[in-house]
């Protein structure tokens, strides 16, 4: 599977271009693009990263990767970032990596976002293999709990007993549903509950998809 991910990861890289300013995402597929984009920094690219977590930012400061934030740069030219489904129209479940939301807000301020994923990723409809991602306040949080499950899923706190922290201070809940049929209605009735600070459905930010299968990388870009 990691043979998988390399190769999508490769390929997306060979679209990075000098000069540009780049997001970066996080996860174990993007994890293997940033490393690839440490290496043309060593070969001289002038390249400025936004990272989407904690984590990728010391991994790009560990290759020197230069820096920046979502205020100071511009546009930003290309995000390279993972995901964990991507359905036919290229909407997709991110987020069980935790960084949901800074991921999102990346995107939507990318020219072109690549999407990089093994072949396991692609399914036909969304929700039916993994649970989606909600990151939520604190404050009344169990009570943000019920409103999600009211739409239909069984929401389980990440990390239980001892809650998962994401990089804003706030809790994830994986909302199990058994298949997510209309995911526009379902992103507009999660945002509608307070306390719900972002969701993990991505729609309509995935320029390029790069699978890797065992036939090499294929890129599908959204028509
Ligand atoms: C993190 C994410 C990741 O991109 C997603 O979980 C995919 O990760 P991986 O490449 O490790 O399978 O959304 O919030």
């Amino acid at each position: 599977m990691n043979d998988l991910k390399l190769q999508a990861a490769r390929k997306a890289v060979e679209f990075v271009e000098d000069g540009m300013v780049l997001g970066l995402g996080t996860g174990s597929t993007t994890r293997l693009a940033v490393d690839e984009i440490g290496k043309l920094v060593k070969d001289g690219f002038r390249l400025v990263g936004v990272p989407t977590s904690i984590e990728t930012e010391r991994q790009a400061r560990s290759l020197n990767i230069p820096l920046s934030t979502l205020e100071e740069v511009g546009e930003i030219d290309l995000t390279i970032d993972g995901a964990d489904e991507v359905d036919p129209q290229f909407r997709l479940i991110k987020g069980l990596g935790g960084a949901l939301l800074r991921e999102k807000m990346v995107a939507y301020y990318s020219k072109r976002e690549i999407i990089i994923v093994d072949s396991s990723k692609m399914v036909g409809v969304l929700g039916v293999k993994t649970p989606l991602p909600v990151e939520v306040v604190q404050f009344g949080h169990r009570r943000t709990k019920a409103a999600l499950e009211k739409l239909g899923c069984i929401a389980s706190l990440r990390g239980g007993d001892q809650p998962f922290v994401t990089d804003n201070g706030n809790l994830i809940y994986d909302c199990k549903f058994d298949a997510i049929a209309d995911p526009e209605r379902m992103d507009s009735d999660i945002g509608a509950i307070p306390g719900v600070v972002e969701n993990g459905l991505f729609i309509g930010l995935a320029t390029s998809v790069i699978v890797g299968t065992e036939g090499g990388a294929v890129i599908r870009e959204r028509i």
